[in-house]
């Protein structure tokens, strides 16, 4: 059973977090996943929970334990997220998709384990497009009464057509959200990593300083940050 911690501007209010790394099956042994931790969703659960909100966390594989105190909605792959996600949504007031959702799946799950075949030649994997949670989240609030602040978190580098802010931007417009949490991906690795600086950017156009820190200190800016846009 979870609780909501008696005070806090989230008294009362439901948060639901997506978090970890999507399994794609190939077969019944064998899947695409990613390198996510899952440490930051984790900091995000325990950093609402301290502002007293009852937390959804939407859990797919995780290096960590989750934080005592938060429901846990286990899933695997990119779909199930999508599901557990959708199903939570009308019993929530903040969204923050921290889950790293895997763009793509097998287009097909073979049945038995794939095997080396006899004749020398080599299997071929075909990848379809996995929905956009975050996006679908955004179609399912529109003519909703109640306020619904949904949030998406975003590593970005720069490349040969634009630097890494001009490509959230970008991705914040097209996600539709209320505002996205940047990494800026340089040569250092974020994943795993203890800490972080992101840069909260809304869709009103404006962009927090750095914040720059633990895990639990970007988590602690994400969650407030949510909790201003919803009580302003
Ligand atoms: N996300 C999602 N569903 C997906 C992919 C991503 O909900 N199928 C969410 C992530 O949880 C994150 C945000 O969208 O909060 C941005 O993820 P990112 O991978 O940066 O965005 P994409 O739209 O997949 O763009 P890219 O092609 O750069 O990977
Ligand atoms: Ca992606």
């Amino acid at each position: 059973v979870a609780r909501s911690g008696g005070s806090g501007p989230l008294r009362g209010r439901r948060v639901t977090i997506s978090a970890g790394g999507t399994r794609e099956a190939l077969d019944p042994v064998r899947f695409l996943g990613n390198r996510s931790s899952g440490k930051q969703g984790m900091a995000l659960a325990e950093a609402a929970l301290a502002q007293g909100a009852h937390v959804t966390l939407v859990l797919a594989h995780a290096d960590v334990a989750p934080p005592p105190g938060c429901d846990v909605v286990r899933v695997e792959s990119a779909l199930q997220l999508r599901d557990a996600v959708l199903e939570a949504l009308p019993a929530t007031d903040v969204l923050v998709m921290a889950a790293a959702v895997a763009d793509f799946r097998p287009a097909e799950v073979v049945a038995t384990k794939i095997k080396k075949r006899d004749d020398g030649s080599d299997p071929v994997i075909t990848l379809v497009r996995n929905p956009d949670v975050l996006r679908e989240a955004v179609l399912a609030r529109e003519g909703r009464s109640e306020p619904l602040v949904i949030a998406g978190f975003a590593a970005e580098t720069g490349d040969a057509t634009a630097d890494p802010l001009t490509h959230a931007r970008a991705k914040l417009a097209r996600k539709g959200c209320d505002f996205l949490v940047l990494n800026v991906v340089g040569s250092d690795l974020v994943f795993g990593e203890d800490s972080n600086t992101v840069t909260i950017l809304g869709a009103d156009g404006t962009e927090s300083a750095p914040v720059r820190g633990s895990k639990r200190a970007v988590a602690d800016a994400v969650i407030g940050h949510a909790a201003r846009l919803l009580a302003p």
